[in-house]
């Protein structure tokens, strides 16, 4: 049986020890995500793997990045540490976790910040079959109680932020009760901030597709969220299309704002320029420029004998979005995902992909 050890509680770990380092940056880094969680880069399963989040760190650096769902029992109980790999180059980045065990979220949470994670999410809004049968994600929302004892475990167990995104509600819940009865609850037990997906999940009858469209949205909700919650840090997630209304969401009061699927759709549109619109800093690079930087992280990539030499297209089918709705996006984007995944594919794909759009541009 497992036994619950805190690694990081109450930074009482020794001298020498990997976790009372870990624990020492700790609080600088907290600084690091109050800012960047501006804007963020919403966890997603399949996308937001560590080459995507490289290539969106390149487009901005201070916008927050999520790792996809790690669940706690794969990490616990499956010791899948590699799921926790990043590069350095991609902070600030956080962890989501899912799972319902405080004991075991305690514990991924505990990996988490030992492997350099600043941040650990937990997942209260996911509606997939395999995530409820697991009782975690979007079905917490009808627990409060056990999300409280959840995060609290998290906390005590090490010095990472820990932070919460959850739907305003499910099924035939009444989001004006629940939510603010959620919040307090994560809000008591020592949580921060929040991601709010701004619409219902369904459990039964909608795909997790369907669940991300079909259930209307309801920011006015999140506003009232903050007016209840001032010292939450709330950040507004769901169907923000471009980083223009980002910037509205954030002039009209909102802490934050996470977009998911238009920044892995278009990346330069809302990465590009966020340093800028969001943070006050200066734009980010080119996209041309951005695709020659990651010529080094790519070869690296396809000789990673950890993995048998990894394949070019796990990494460029991230990048097939960088030049959409520009001229030559099309040539781009046919050629990478006909050509990436062939045996063999290296560097050159990715030129010929570059030299195909810019003739088809002129
Ligand atoms: C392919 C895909 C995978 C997703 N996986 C996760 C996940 O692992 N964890 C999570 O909390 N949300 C997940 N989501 C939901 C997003 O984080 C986000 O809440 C949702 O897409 C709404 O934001 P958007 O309208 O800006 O895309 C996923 C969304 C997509 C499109």
């Amino acid at each position: 049986m497992f036994v619950f050890r805190p690694r990081f509680g109450s930074n009482r770990a020794g001298e020498g020890d990997d976790t009372a380092q870990v624990a020492q940056y700790m609080p600088a880094m907290s600084l690091v995500l109050h800012k960047a969680a501006r804007l963020s880069v919403a966890p997603m399963m399949d996308w937001t793997d560590r080459h995507c989040r490289y290539l969106h760190r390149l487009l901005s650096k201070h916008t927050l990045l999520y790792t996809e769902m790690v669940t706690a029992p794969a990490l616990v109980r499956g010791q899948a540490r590699h799921l926790l790999r990043f590069d350095p180059a991609e902070q600030p980045v956080a962890l989501q976790l899912g799972g319902s065990d405080p004991i075991e979220l305690a514990e991924a949470a505990a990996m988490g910040a030992e492997e350099g994670y600043p941040e650990i999410n937990l997942n209260c809004g996911c509606p997939s079959d395999r995530v409820q049968s697991g009782s975690f994600g979007a079905v917490l929302m009808e627990d409060a109680a056990l999300v409280a004892l959840c995060c609290r475990a998290m906390i005590a167990a090490q010095p990472a932020e820990v932070t919460v995104k959850c739907r305003i509600g499910v099924d035939d819940q009444d989001p004006s009760e629940v939510l603010p009865e959620f919040l307090s609850q994560i809000v008591a037990a020592g949580v921060n901030r929040v991601t709010i997906h701004a619409r219902k999940a369904w459990l039964q009858g909608l795909s997790p597709k369907e669940n991300r469209d079909i259930p209307p949205l309801d920011y006015d909700l999140v506003f009232e969220m903050k007016q209840l919650f001032p010292n939450l840090h709330i950040s507004i997630n769901g169907g923000v299309a471009s980083l223009d209304q980002a910037r509205e969401l954030l002039d009209a009061g909102m802490d934050g704002v996470m977009i998911g699927r238009a920044a892995y759709h278009n990346p330069t549109d809302i990465l590009q320029r966020a340093d800028d619109v969001i943070y006050g800093g200066g734009a980010g690079p080119d996209p041309v420029d951005v695709v020659l930087a990651m010529r080094p992280y790519i070869e690296a990539h396809l000789a990673d004998d950890s993995r048998g030499g990894g394949k070019l297209a796990h990494v460029t089918k991230h990048m097939l979005g960088l030049f959409a709705g520009r001229p030559g996006a099309r040539q781009w984007r046919r050629l990478l995902s006909e050509q990436a995944h062939k045996p063999g594919a290296g560097w050159s794909v990715v030129e010929d992909a570059l030299a195909a759009m810019e003739q088809a541009a002129a």
